[in-house]
């Protein structure tokens, strides 16, 4: 894993939570592996750790503002979407998730995540009850939903010595979940796989055939997960019929199996 964070550009999201300061740790990481980090903050975040702290790890000023100036220049989320090979939330308060499940682009942070094309990873940090509450975990299987990476928080002591679920997970955990990420995707990126899926049917006779009753879900969850893990490049699936099976030959898209996903 030595050198596959060498030279990716990272956005690190801070939010406001206790849990800000592991956030240090975590640029010191990312820096030491090769990577380029660029904060950006929230309000309620630069009150639990300095941009000064941060831009001196990162080497990068710190943005959070629309505005950095008053002389009509503003920070521009949608280049920052786009420069970024990964966006990381670390840590995530309930506020924050809820706000990127619903699009309340309210601050310089959620403006990038809703520009962003760049896988993004969310660290929830929060007490135990607001972890576990049902409108948290709503916005989390929301945020699923759209392909976000949700790094499960860890049980233990919490900031408000209450014990349970919500500890965001290590800094070094979090960077192995990113360095996971980037070494499978260099596996598969620009291959082209060709999966089969379906029954197949072999001829006894011009009237006879052995089958069976494979639905294909396989076939198409293979393929799936290779697209999320490749370069989505096409939306098109080429599907082929023989007289043998059904060969779903799959680029590595965003393409979904209609019949399991409407
Ligand atoms: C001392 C303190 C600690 C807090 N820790 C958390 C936390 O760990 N997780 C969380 O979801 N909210 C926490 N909050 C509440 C958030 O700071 C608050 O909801 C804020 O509006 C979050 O804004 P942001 O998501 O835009 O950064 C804390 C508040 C205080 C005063």
């Amino acid at each position: 894993m030595g050198e596959i964070l060498k030279n990716k550009h990272i956005i690190l999201g801070i939010t406001g939570s206790i849990a800000a300061y592991k956030a240090a740790y975590l640029i010191r990481a990312l820096v030491k592996k090769g990577a380029e980090v660029q904060v950006v903050i929230t309000p309620a975040g630069k009150e639990f750790i300095t941009p000064l702290t941060l831009s001196t790890l990162s080497s990068h000023p710190v943005i959070s503002e629309f505005f950095s100036n008053r002389d009509g220049t503003w920070n521009i989320h949608v280049d920052l979407g786009l420069w970024a090979d990964a966006m990381l939330i670390a840590p995530a308060t309930a506020s924050t998730i809820g706000k990127m499940a619903n699009g309340i682009a309210d601050n310089m942070l959620i403006t990038t995540y809703l520009s962003c094309k760049a896988p993004v990873f969310v660290a929830p940090a929060m007490d135990l009850d607001m972890f576990a509450h049902p409108s948290t975990q709503q916005n989390l299987d929301r945020l699923r939903s759209f392909g976000n990476h949700i790094i499960e928080p860890t049980s233990g002591e919490l900031a408000s010595h209450l014990v349970g679920k919500g500890r965001m997970e290590e800094p070094d955990q979090i960077v192995a979940v990113l360095e996971t990420y980037f070494s499978t995707q260099s596996q598969l990126e620009k291959k082209k796989i060709v999966i089969t899926a379906g029954p197949t049917y072999e001829k006894i006779d011009p009237v006879r055939f052995i089958g069976n009753y494979s639905s294909g879900k396989m076939g198409f969850a293979l393929a799936e997960t290779c697209a999320q893990q490749g370069d989505a490049q096409s939306n098109e699936a080429d599907h082929n019929h023989h007289l043998t099976g059904i060969h779903a030959a799959v680029p590595l898209t965003g393409w979904r199996h209609p019949a399991l996903h409407g």
